[in-house]
């Protein structure tokens, strides 16, 4: 049963994409000079993640870029949106380019507009070249002036063909999952450490801006964050007050600065650290936003948890619900409030779903195919939800679905799978899921109705 999406609601130019990061696909990580990154360290440290993965390999997506970007074509995807590895571009951090690995960007890029596929390069997904974090990393301010400093060489290289740039990719996960829980790389747990990362994120965000439009003038230019919907467990004042606070550490703390509110205040009381403001600093980090990137995955519902760690809030399990793979909740009308918030409230110009897609345990049939109706579902869903904001009225310019290929979930390893490809890590074989035909049908019934001078609604089945 497919369901129906209102494919007539989006824009004709609209983006369909799909995204990857580096050091989830690319593999090679010793090669053309490129040096370790902090997931690099974190992924070898014991106990780290799932079944003692890595990186090391993941996806040979340095070898095989070129199938890769056949696949693409082959979905019919308009734009592919991935991210450039810092270390492969200064081993060092800052100082000396290596021009090997600016030189496999700049190939991916030539092969992408051959296709007719549009690149959207993020600058920062995760990486951080492990020098740099040894030099304090995050938590100090001279890693904000250096990624500028990166962004600008790597604009400089690509700005001639790529246009569209996110600066960071969901800095929450950097900032509170890195530095606040330890789940991700570097592995920290402390608040002040936390914060200080948050807002030299959000500073590098602003500077590497500045640097990208001086370097490559007429660049479109936005910052991608993963953001839920957030509802109270109980309508108790103290459950009320703890929604409230997940929705500042999830949400506010990373919308407010970057358009002109500065950072929310009732959230500098609940982290209680000091920001290691400059004068000037928040109009850095307010640069003008050609577009706003949401990566979208789930809601949350949440408790007070006055023990736990800041923002004293527990998420908690709505039984009954739908959940993927990783375990988190499928709502789709969450991505359209979301999409909603960020039109009505934060007055976005331009909105892309960054990232949207689910994990399931795919297997691959006797005969080669790999089905996965609740994948095929959940992106139906989830695109529906994109063309009901459409017809509200929000500036939504295009979809890239996370992802492009079953990769490196970070802590989670390689056994859970995003791809709309799935990947035989043994054999590096990849076979297009349903959930990828699916999404080529309906790229190709909206270029379509595009095409079409014929406005009313369709509905789109397989
Ligand atoms: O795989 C990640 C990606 O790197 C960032 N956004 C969420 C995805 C799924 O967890």
């Amino acid at each position: 049963m497919t369901h129906p999406i209102d494919l007539a609601a989006l824009p004709r130019d609209f983006a369909w994409g799909v995204a990857t990061s580096a050091y989830q696909v690319e593999g090679a990580v010793a090669e053309d000079g490129r040096s370790p990154s902090i997931w690099d360290v974190f992924s070898h440290t014991p106990g780290k993640i799932d079944n003692g993965d890595d990186g090391d390999a993941a996806c040979d997506h340095y070898h095989r870029w070129r199938e890769d970007v056949a696949l693409m074509k082959e979905l019919g995807v308009t734009s592919y949106r991935f991210s450039v590895a810092w270390p492969r571009v200064l081993p060092g951090g800052d100082g000396a380019v290596d021009p090997r690995g600016l030189g496999f960007y700049s190939r991916l890029v030539d092969a992408l507009l051959e296709a007719g596929i549009t690149p959207n390069v993020t600058l920062y997904h995760w990486d951080l070249p492990q020098v740099l974090q040894d030099r304090g990393g995050w938590p100090a301010r001279e890693t904000a002036e250096r990624f500028a400093a990166y962004a600008s060489v790597v604009a400089e290289a690509l700005g001639d063909r790529v246009r569209q740039w996110a600066t960071i990719n969901e800095p929450l996960c950097c900032a509170w999952i890195g530095h606040l829980e330890g789940k991700m790389a570097p592995g920290l747990t402390d608040i002040t450490a936390a914060v200080r990362a948050s807002y030299h994120l959000l500073l590098g965000h602003g500077l590497a801006a500045q640097a990208v439009r001086a370097a490559a003038p007429g660049s479109r230019i936005g910052i991608v964050n993963n953001l839920s919907t957030v509802a109270p467990a109980s309508d108790s004042e103290a459950d009320v007050a703890a929604a409230r606070r997940m929705d500042g550490h999830t949400n506010r703390w990373w919308l407010d600065p970057v358009t002109g509110r500065g950072f929310p205040a009732d959230m500098l009381e609940v982290y209680g650290v000091d920001l290691p403001e400059r004068p000037g600093d928040l109009a850095t980090i307010a640069q003008p936003l050609d577009w706003m990137g949401l990566n979208y995955y789930f809601p949350v519902t949440v408790a007070d948890d006055p023990d736990g760690p800041p923002p004293f809030a527990r998420q908690v399990d709505r039984p009954g619900v739908p959940r993927t793979g990783m375990g988190w909740e499928v709502d789709a009308g969450g991505l359209e409030s979301l999409i909603m918030r960020l039109t009505e409230e934060y007055g976005a110009r331009r909105i892309y779903i960054t990232e949207n897609g689910s994990a399931y345990p795919d297997t691959v049939s006797a005969d080669g195919t790999v089905d996965d109706p609740e994948r095929t579902s959940y992106l139906e869903r989830h695109l529906d939800a994109c063309a009901r904001a459409a017809r509200r009225g929000a500036p939504l310019a295009g979809y890239y679905a996370w992802s492009l290929l079953d990769n490196f979930e970070w802590a989670y390893g390689y056994d859970k799978r995003f791809g709309l490809v799935h990947v035989d890590y043994g054999t590096q074989r990849r076979t297009v899921k349903t959930s990828g035909r699916r999404y080529r049908d309906v790229i190709a019934a909206h270029r379509t109705h595009a095409s079409d001078e014929d406005q009313d609604p369709v509905a789109v089945s397989a």
